[in-house]
């Protein structure tokens, strides 16, 4: 994806900044000007047991432990500490470039990421996420794969869904999502009329 001048990144769920340091440094690199969001609570996802394991949740300095370790690009980050689906209403529909999916990761979770960010990502946008065959922890589900299929392959809107392995981790396979200004969407939607049609 090539970024103008002006455009607007969101991540959400930064943990202690690991892909927040990652992509902070790619834009340093791009000398484009990027204003990068990183969304996090910074308390930890309920339902993954190696968060609650973690000493700096526990103490209570996971912000900080963040903060800490994206120092050397902390000029290019925008920290906003809130719940992911509440700092979408900042944002303007159609107004960011790119949305990085990273934080709660239970099926409701990602459906209300989904839901709250989808409409802020403008026409040649994208969307994506990683952790695409994680099982879930209560049920077993691979409920990333499941609430993003669900999201964009609805009978009535239908996005290409493209994988990247790009990790040495199964689990942690990526999704992406291009908003293409509804010119492949109304394709296929066309597609499925004249297929229904002739049925
Ligand atoms: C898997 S970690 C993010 C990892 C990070 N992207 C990385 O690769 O280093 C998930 C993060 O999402 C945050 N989180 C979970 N649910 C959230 C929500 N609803 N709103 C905001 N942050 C949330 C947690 O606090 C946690 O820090």
């Amino acid at each position: 994806m090539h970024a103008r001048d002006g455009a607007v990144f969101v991540e959400l769920g930064a943990w202690k900044g690991r892909s927040t340091a990652f992509m902070g440094v790619e834009i340093a690199n791009s000398a484009t000007d990027i204003e990068f969001y990183a969304v996090d609570t910074w308390l930890g996802s309920a339902a993954e047991s190696v968060h609650d394991a973690d000493p700096d949740l526990q103490e209570g300095t996971l912000h900080q432990a963040f903060l800490q370790n994206i120092e050397p690009v902390r000029a290019y980050v925008r920290p906003l500490r809130e719940l992911s689906t509440q700092a979408a209403t900042r944002f303007g529909d159609g107004g960011v470039d790119f949305v990085f999916v990273d934080a709660g990761h239970t099926y409701q979770d990602v459906t209300n990421d989904l839901v709250a960010w989808w409409p802020k990502v403008r026409p040649g946008g994208v969307m994506a996420g990683d952790d695409w065959t994680l099982r879930d922890q209560k049920d077993g589900q691979r409920s990333v794969r499941r609430a993003v299929r669900r999201y964009f392959n609805r009978p009535d809107c239908f996005y290409a869904i493209e994988l990247w392995k790009g990790t040495t981790h199964p689990e942690w396979t990526q999704w992406l999502v291009r908003k293409d200004g509804g010119t492949t969407t109304n394709l296929v939607r066309k597609m499925r009329g004249t297929i229904a049609a002739a049925r």
